[in-house]
Order: C-alpha cells, then structure tokens, then sequence
C-alpha cells in the first residue's frame, strides 16, 4: 500500500466552489442528517467534488471543512483514508489494482506488471495523453473474484496478465469494455461449474437425507450417534462442602 498524500502544492489549484448543480447535490446530502450533524456528509461532499474537479484538491478539502463546521485536518483524513478519492489528477480511466492477499495469490503481481508497461512504471501518474493511470489500493471487496482492479465505479474481475492487456487497449482507444468476471463467469459462482448441489433429485422431492444429515444409508450413520447422553458427558462438578454456589 503505498502512502497517501495530497498532491504538491504545485499542482493545487488557487481556489474550489461547488457548481450550482453540485451546490444543490451537497445541501441534498447535508439534508438527511440531523442539524448538527452535517459532518456526516463529508464521504458525499468529498465524493461530488471529485465528479466535479476529478480529484479531490486543497481548495476542495477546505471549502468542504467551512461548509461542513469540521476541522480541515479531519476532512482531510477522510480524503487520505479512502482510497476511492484519488489526491492528484489521474487519467480518465484510472485502474485501481488491488494487491491484498487474496488478489495477490490469484496473480495481482501480472496484473501490476502489465500496468507498469502499458500505462507507466510510477502510479498515480497519467499517461501524456491523459488517458490512463493506476494505482495499488487495499482489498476492494470482490475477493471471490481475483484479481481485481477498479475504474471509476466498475470492477473487472477474474483478471490474467491477457485480459488486463486488452482493457487497457480499450480504454486507450477512449472505449468502456463490459465491467465484471472477465473469465466467462457471470458473477461469483465457482469457476468451472458448480461442483455441489447439483443432482436433480434435490430439487424434485425425492432426495435421500445425506451422511451428513443422518441418513441410515451412510456406512459411518453409528458413529455420528450419540453413545452417552450430554448430561452424563456434562454432569455438574462436585463443589466443597461451604463453597459459594
Ligand atoms: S483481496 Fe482483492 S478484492 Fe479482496
């Protein structure tokens, strides 16, 4: 995980409003809490900004703190704690690639490397022609499917090194390739099939109970009885005489 901080101050620009539509989508947001309690609009506050300027500025985190009553410092943690507010301009496609556990074991490093040679060896940094970038973030929630990586509020899921290849190209061309499992899976289902559950007989009424529900028919039904009941296995401990109970 690399660290997270606001952009320098060369890039900052000199000031932020929100647009009017936006202005109107904030006090929406602020709306739905009780009076006192708008700092629980900073993660919609932050979020809209960002669809506004495309990454979330110094001028922003400050506006967003006047018109939250919060100290900057506080938006400003919000804003380096989610990895979904990018802190400095990012291409038009931004690649968020996870690298934790799960997508690390199922070829995250393939996928990190095809980023580095097609887009740029340094994250969060956009091609010249402004259409690309990437970066490492932390588990996206989409373990099922790893790898994964993220571009605005699609994910593209079940990637190799060949697929990542391809949708970058897309992107590249300004295209937006279908989002989800890029493998043929339709969603989270076991890859290759189901592997469980799928004799007919269970879904017809006629299913015999299995082993493991007690059926008569498994060779080990005895051993999975009961040879003492729980309150011989269980019986009370013998207390002192005197002792407090
Ligand atoms: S570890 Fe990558 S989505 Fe969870």
């Amino acid at each position: 995980m690399s660290l997270r901080r606001l952009a320098p101050p060369e890039l900052q620009p000199a000031s932020f409003a929100f647009n009017l539509e936006n202005l109107a989508r904030v006090e929406k947001e602020i709306a739905k809490y009780p009076p006192g309690r708008q700092a629980s609009a900073v993660i919609s506050a932050l979020w809209i900004g960002q669809e506004q300027e495309g990454w979330v500025t110094h001028p922003m985190i400050e506006t967003i703190g006047r018109r939250l009553d919060m100290p900057f410092i506080r938006v400003l943690e919000v804003a380096t704690f989610y990895t979904m507010f990018n802190l400095a301009p990012v291409g038009k496609f931004h690649l968020q690639v996870c690298t934790t556990p799960p997508c690390t074991l199922r070829g995250s490093d393939d996928v990190m490397a095809v980023c580095k040679k097609l887009i740029g060896p340094a994250q969060m940094t956009p091609t010249a022609d402004g259409m690309l970038s990437w970066t490492e973030v932390e588990c996206l929630g989409a373990c099922t499917n790893a790898p994964v990586f993220q571009v605005y509020k699609d994910f593209y899921e079940d990637l190799t090194a060949e697929t990542t290849a391809k949708l970058i190209e897309a992107f590249r061309r300004g295209e937006n390739p279908a989002a989800g499992p890029q493998a043929g899976r339709t969603g989270s289902e076991p890859a290759g099939g189901p592997a469980t559950l799928i004799d007919p007989a269970l879904y017809d009424g006629h299913a015999k109970p299995s082993a493991t529900e007690g059926g008569t028919d498994s060779p080990d039904a005895e051993a999975k009885m009961p040879t003492e009941a729980a309150s011989d296995r269980e019986a009370p401990v013998q207390k002192p005489p005197g002792a407090a109970t």
